[in-house]
């Protein structure tokens, strides 16, 4: 039981603004004791059809993205059920919400406002113990792992106008001894990255998450110039560094019809499975992020038993920080991991409930940012209070993405010699080092 002086005073909506210059709802919530939380809700741009729904206001004001409902929501029905309420039982706070909204998907409170709420509640609870969230998440364990990062260096999809099909081309760092390391060499990555797109001639600035903009001729030629970043850096791919892809197929496929539009190219399910297994077999791959649609898990089934053994699948939108989809996908062998995105369910409890669920069943599991985003570092306190092994925020630029990898920095720093970098860890079955890449092979 947490202590009375945890009792919710106050609980605050406000209009606040993310990455992308749209309004978001930032909730804010005083405890009798005086201790406050506060805590901004995100916004996807690639959304998974099972999501819970963000309350926009729709119209022609602001793009239809205003959040002035949701805000009245927080103040007007939200503020008076959690006043009283102990902001120290987060299981009774958000059930509470989940019943205040009585929708399937959110729509009357909006995920927004209940996710903003939700963290603000941990967030002063925590204020209240005097101690980082992080910690109190953990409860009773023991806190040493330090997630891996995976980290965005080309931005497409629908982050970057679908100048090319997949929307992430990333690389983790799980042959780095630290995360301040990991972060060194992706520094060095980033850089280089930048130096080749400018030599051919393509440097054209960042897409939403930060990584450099994709002025390529092609899907795989972005795979290309990233091996040679990766190397320019003085870094040996596969070993030290591996790559990371969200294909977020859901964006360009659809009934089993996929259509990427930069390869100029048609595929069916079988199709989009062969040109991904080429890749896997000519560079160092180690995680797949929805390489097929939402709506395709035979896709899926078939892609796990092809490569399933040695790369990390995720769902995303295939299974949205859903517990009950990724216990389906366990069952099924859809895929191997899971994508933990706070805002996709709407309360901390919900998402909990996933993560609880992957580890069950021997799920990897990655915290998520989403492509909307601002200064909240909530979820690396997540990763790292849950010990989850993986975090993923955008790329090594723009401080809506760097607030988070700095979070990181220092609670490797306040867990001193605990500190356990999680590195290869999280990807028991690394993918061998596959041949030199060529772009006609
Ligand atoms: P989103 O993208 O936040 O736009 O959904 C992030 C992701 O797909 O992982
Ligand atoms: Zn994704």
């Amino acid at each position: 039981m947490s202590p009375a002086s945890m009792n919710i005073a106050t609980v605050l909506g406000r209009r606040v603004w993310d990455s992308r210059g749209r309004p978001t709802v930032e909730a804010e919530i005083r405890l009798v004791d005086g201790s406050t939380g506060r805590a901004i809700a995100p916004a996807g741009a690639s959304k998974g059809m099972h999501e819970a729904l963000e309350l926009r206001d729709g119209g022609e004001h602001l793009g239809g993205y205003d959040v002035r409902r949701a805000v009245a929501g927080i103040r007007e029905r939200i503020a008076p059920r959690l006043a009283g309420m102990n902001a120290g039982d987060q299981e009774a706070l958000d059930r509470a919400l989940i019943e205040l909204d009585g929708t399937e998907n959110r729509r009357s409170l909006g995920a927004n406002a209940t996710i903003a709420v939700s963290m603000a509640a941990a967030r002063a609870a925590a204020a209240s113990d005097g101690v980082p969230l992080w910690r109190r998440l953990a409860g009773d364990r023991a806190v040493d792992c330090v997630p891996l990062p995976e980290i965005q260096i080309f931005g497409g999809g629908a982050h970057a106008a679908r100048r090319v099909d997949i929307q992430d081309f990333m690389v983790m760092c799980p042959g780095a001894s630290s995360a301040d390391e990991a972060f060194e060499w992706t520094a060095g990555i980033y850089r280089a990255a930048g130096l080749v797109m400018e030599e051919r001639g393509r440097l054209q600035g960042v897409a939403d998450e930060g990584g450099f903009w994709p002025a390529f001729d092609s899907n795989e030629e972005a795979l290309e110039a990233l091996m040679t970043a990766i190397e320019r850096a003085g870094r040996r791919p596969g070993e030290e560094v591996v790559i990371s892809l969200d294909v977020a197929a859901s964006e360009f496929g659809r009934n089993g019809v996929y259509r990427l539009a930069r390869d100029d190219s048609e595929r069916d399910t079988d199709g989009m499975i062969e040109l991904l297994s080429g890749w896997l077999a000519r560079y160092p791959i180690a995680s797949v992020e929805d390489p097929l649609a939402e709506d395709d898990p035979a896709g899926f089934a078939a892609f796990s038993r092809e490569h399933g053994a040695r790369v990390q699948i995720v769902g995303d939108d295939f299974l949205v920080t859903d517990a009950a989809r990724v216990r389906a996908a366990a069952q099924a062998g859809t895929c191997n991991a899971v994508l933990v995105k706070p805002n996709q369910r709407g309360t901390l409890s919900e998402t909990l409930a996933a993560w609880d669920a992957a580890r069950a069943y021997g799920f990897g599991a990655i915290v998520s940012a989403r492509s909307g985003e601002t200064e909240d570092t909530t979820i690396c306190d997540l990763a790292v209070g849950w010990g989850v092994p993986q975090i993923k925020v955008g790329s090594f630029a723009r401080s809506e993405r760097m607030a988070k990898w700095n979070e990181i920095l220092r609670i490797e720093e306040a867990l001193g010699d605990r500190a356990r970098f999680a590195g290869r860890e999280p990807l028991r079955n690394l993918p061998q080092r596959p041949a030199e890449p060529s772009l006609t092979a």
